[in-house]
């Protein structure tokens, strides 16, 4: 959802903002554009539409002076993604780029054309444009400008600004969307999210909300949007391997995030287990007090469905009742949840409005709220009372993968956390987690790609893919459905398999594949039986799973390992995973960066 650099330093600047925006394109592919510092200190502003190549060629052969640069990738929200209204937006000499939106954009527009303004594009971003240039007149100073001309504004933003006439000064803010400061070697980054510089520095500091960031190549200084108060600036090094955020080998971010599943599962128990693996720590949560009467998850798309396992998961080893809600429709209902309740968002970029808003609305109505998110010091982090980091590293391809299986081992941590340690089902459930980076790693590493590409390509041929799937296998279901919608376009759907009989099986004739993921052991002899009611109908089906046990139980078409308990989901996952990939890198699609959506939606 749009991606913003700035860089203040010694360096060539060009080259630097182009190679960010290249690990910003998962947030937005439909326009950019760069304001650098040209020979007579005057600002260029070069915009593209389409995808950065284009751009790239479009500044190719332009050096800027060191200093600073702006750049962005935009994702249409206010205006068609054409090169007028490609960022960075100008006024006089305020040159700035914008992620966010600006809900009160027509009055100011208004009031701003009354005053002589005029205005080349449809964006929202231009107003915020000319409103730091009037205000930039009277200061004469940019951060003073910057506080003054966003005094009247109401949305979310978050800005990169420079001026002509302060050539060695950046000025950056945020409110609502997501900005990170990085700290390098007499140089200074400012970026929508971390992997953009990680390159150059590890030392990061997520800008808080309302705080006005002044960037030269001699350092940062912060003050307070509402009344200019300086605040200190503390740098802390991220984690994260400049190599994860690289393709490597791989052909697509998608692919090598797959599999890099493994790891994220070891990465996220590290530390959390007890000696021998005997229990589970999550120290994070110590401070909400006792165990919650109930629990209530919130989270959007992929981050839902690790939400629907992690309801199955809890209720099955402890005795936590659990609710999963859609962020944007639990945000505006009212809350009539247990006292005791936690509320708990699942967001992997910590930064998606309509979990934060759910979160909002639930701290306001008096419940404690946890966030589980893959970005430390994202905005989520912020507004719950105690996060659980999942530890997947930078996801880049935009369908999610890796960070879901992160989410699906945070979840099912938190079960065996709640539930009763000396249980029996606990203790081996816990081994089976345990055990599983390790399964995972084998089985990827021996995974059957030429039946992926087989099945994939039936997947293709099919005129609509139906995923059913009954207790684990539903969530999975779903989750293999919108993987391959997101990025093979393709018509697909999913259900849990007893409802199928209620409307879908309409649909179902020859040319119609049916998937199913078979994990689950208790239920599958009923998803046998909604099976064979498909067959009956003509149509073809997908089956993922373990081996069968009798002669009833047919042999899934692919066969996952046999599963003790949960870790059955990550096999399937990845499976699911590499079908939507295959049948979308044999169709031609731009697998990391599919039409029309977006990283992280930092608007409702
Ligand atoms: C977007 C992404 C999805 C993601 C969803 C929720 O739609 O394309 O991959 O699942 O947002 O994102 P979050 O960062 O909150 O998990």
């Amino acid at each position: 959802m749009c991606g913003i650099i700035g860089y203040a330093g010694p360096r060539e600047p060009v080259g630097i903002v182009l190679e960010a925006l290249s690990r910003l394109e998962y947030r937005g592919y439909d326009s950019s554009g760069v304001a650098f510092f040209g020979k007579e200190g005057k600002i260029s502003v070069v915009r593209a539409s389409g995808k950065l190549s284009r751009l790239a060629e479009s500044v190719q052969g332009m050096t800027g002076s060191p200093g600073t640069a702006i750049g962005h990738i935009r994702w249409a929200t206010h205006g068609a993604p054409t090169e007028e209204n490609a960022h960075p937006h100008r006024s006089g000499p305020i040159v700035l780029v914008h992620n966010g939106i600006i809900e009160n954009e027509r009055t100011l527009r208004r009031e701003l054309v009354g005053q002589g303004y005029s205005f080349s594009s449809e964006t929202d971003t231009e107003v915020l444009a000319h409103l730091i240039h009037r205000a930039y007149r009277e200061e004469g100073d940019l951060a003073r400008a910057v506080r003054k001309g966003l005094s009247g504004v109401e949305g979310s933003y978050a800005l990169a600004v420079v001026c002509e006439e302060s050539p060695g000064e950046l000025v950056a803010v945020r409110k609502g969307a997501p900005l990170i400061l990085g700290e390098g070697e007499g140089e200074f980054f400012v970026a929508s999210d971390v992997p953009a510089f990680l390159k150059w520095t590890r030392r990061v500091m997520p800008l808080p909300p309302e705080v006005v960031a002044t960037l030269s190549s001699k350092g940062v200084s912060l003050c307070r949007l509402s009344d200019g108060l300086g605040l200190p600036a503390v740098f802390e090094e991220v984690p994260w391997d400049p190599v994860q955020a690289e393709k490597g080998q791989y052909r697509h971010f998608m692919e090598k995030e797959i599999f890099e599943g493994p790891r994220a599962i070891m990465d996220t128990l590290e530390g959390r287990l007890g000696e021998e693996n005997s229990r589970v720590f999550l120290p994070e949560l110590v401070r909400l007090g006792p165990n919650p009467t109930e629990i209530v998850f919130v989270a959007c798309g992929t981050s839902y469905h690790a939400a629907l396992l992690g309801r199955l998961m809890i209720e099955s080893l402890s005795p936590v009742p659990v609710r999963v809600e859609i962020a944007s429709e639990f945000r505006y209902r009212p809350l009539r949840f247990r006292r005791g309740a936690w509320v708990i968002g699942i967001s992997q970029s910590g930064e998606t409005a309509d979990t934060l808003g759910a979160l909002e609305v639930a701290r306001k109505e008096g419940y404690l709220t946890v966030a589980i998110t893959n970005v430390g010091g994202s905005s989520i982090t912020r507004e719950a009372e105690a996060t659980l980091l999942t530890r997947a590293g930078p996801e880049i391809g935009v369908a999610s993968t890796k960070a879901f299986i992160a989410q699906v081992a945070l979840v099912w941590l938190l079960a065996l956390y709640l539930g009763r340690r000396e249980s029996p089902d606990v203790r081996d459930s816990l081994a089976a987690l345990v055990r599983s980076p390790a399964r995972m790693e084998g089985f990827l590493g021996a995974v059957d790609r030429d039946l992926i590409d087989r099945l994939s390509r039936q997947i293709l041929a099919a005129r609509f893919a139906i995923f059913i799937g009954r207790g684990i296998d539903y969530p999975l279901a779903i989750e293999g459905a919108l993987k391959l919608k997101e990025i093979t376009y393709r018509p697909a759907d999913g259900y849990p398999g007893g409802e199928l009989k209620h409307g879908p099986i309409a649909l179902v004739e020859p040319g119609v594949l049916i998937v199913a993921p078979l994990v689950d052991t208790r239920l599958r002899p009923k998803e046998i039986s909604n099976i064979r009611e498909i067959e009956a109908r003509g149509g073809t089906v997908i089956t993922i799973g373990p081996p069968g046990s009798g002669a009833e139980d047919p042999v899934p078409t692919f066969i996952l390992p046999v599963s003790s308990e949960w870790d059955g989901v990550f096999y399937a996952s990845a499976v699911l995973q590499l079908l939507a990939y295959r049948a979308a890198s044999i169709a031609g699609n731009d697998v990391d960066q599919p039409r029309n959506l977006a990283k992280s939606v930092t608007v409702e």
